[in-house]
């Protein structure tokens, strides 16, 4: 208490405590859902602490990268576990999100006025998936070597900027150290920043709008709990469930290296049996075939991505209310699937 006196005197705190005393939260069917928001975020500070601690120890060069994770893994103590930790809160938190985006959007909760916390959202997924594809790099194995190539194939099928993404993202024409430099840069700094800033404008909006009711329920019928502590302290058990999670998987199946690349692999033409050039990988069992395959499934991904990612961008804030409504409203690109709304 003295504490707080001392830093209310001196940085008058009086207005954020009135907040958060007045802060409440709407009970209803749903309200489970008011949880997922929390537990992403949750996840996401596990993954800044733990990430900061990785950092401690890990080398971002083609010649390093591999062995620092290795020494981490067998030699740090409990390095094994703050690698695993890290690598299953960031699936988990994927999860989370998505089911986070869902709950929102089935909701309705993007309707006037949160087009911003929608739009803010929407950013941060990006910057999510953002994420876990320049992390997957880092260890820098075989697999994450090939996942890069494939992965950066997709960038490069975007239309019109495709070839300027791919030589962006790759510091060249194919994954190399300079790639690594640049995805840890991204990793550990870039994005870093960029998520703070919408994260904080996110969560802002969230504290400024209160949370939004669901279609049908009646405000004035409605009964709310405090934030302070009722909800906070659900959310909390909800968080000591998820670190019990994260440690039981990441002690049952630790999260593996997998084995390093070829260093003198390279993607460079050679001549088929006709004659003809042809691109393949020299030194490694993938043939033109799969290198096709792979063409095939950036270009599949795309064409099937574009749209729902367009529509759930922008979706479409027009909700009229119940009365003058006829039909169910949904985005334009979602409409057309097997979604429903529940109204
Ligand atoms: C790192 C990612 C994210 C974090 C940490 C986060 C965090 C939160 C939190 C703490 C809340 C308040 C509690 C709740 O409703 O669950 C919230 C609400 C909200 N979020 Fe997110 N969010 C993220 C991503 C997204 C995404 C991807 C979207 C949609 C594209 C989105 C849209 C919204 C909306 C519209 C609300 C207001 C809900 C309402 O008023 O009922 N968020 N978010």
């Amino acid at each position: 208490m003295k504490t707080l006196a001392w830093l209310e005197e001196r940085l008058g705190l009086e207005p954020v405590l009135k907040l958060v005393e007045k802060k409440t939260v709407p009970i209803h069917r749903h309200s489970i859902w008011y949880y997922l928001g929390g537990m992403t975020l949750f996840l996401f500070v596990t993954q800044v602490v733990t990430g900061i601690l990785l950092l401690l120890y890990y080398r971002p060069s083609s010649d390093g990268a591999y062995e620092s994770v290795q020494f981490i893994m067998g030699q740090v103590s409990f390095g094994w576990l703050v690698r695993s930790i890290h690598s299953w809160s960031a699936n988990l938190m994927i999860g989370t999100l998505f089911i986070h985006m869902f709950s929102v959007f089935l909701t309705k909760a993007y309707r006037p006025p949160r087009e911003l916390t929608w739009i803010s959202g929407a950013v941060l997924l990006f910057l999510a998936l953002t994420f876990g594809f320049s992390g997957y790099l880092l260890p820098w194995n075989k697999v994450s070597f090939f996942a890069t190539r494939v992965g950066t194939q997709i960038a490069g099928v975007v239309p019109g900027i495709g070839t300027f993404l791919l030589r962006f993202l790759r510091g060249g024409d194919d994954v190399t150290g300079a790639t690594l430099t640049r995805f840890y840069g991204f990793h550990v700094a870039i994005l870093p920043a960029i998520t703070a800033l919408f994260l904080g404008v996110h969560v802002w909006l969230v504290q400024k709008q209160g949370m939004s009711l669901p279609l049908g329920e009646d405000e004035s019928q409605v009964k709310t709990m405090k934030f302070v502590p009722n909800f906070l302290l659900r959310d909390a058990m909800g968080w000591l469930l998820a670190l019990g999670l994260l440690a039981a998987l990441s002690a049952l199946f630790p999260w593996e290296l997998g084995r390093r690349p070829i260093p003198s692999l390279r993607l460079r033409p050679a001549s088929n049996r006709n004659g003809t050039s042809c691109f393949c990988f020299r030194r490694s069992n993938t043939s033109l075939l799969e290198w096709r395959l792979s063409m095939a499934t950036c270009w599949e991904f795309w064409s099937w991505a574009r749209e729902p990612l367009c529509g759930f961008s922008f979706p479409s804030w027009t909700v009229k209310p119940r009365a003058e409504r006829r039909a169910p409203c949904l985005p334009p690109s979602v409409g057309s699937s097997s979604f429903t709304s529940w109204e």
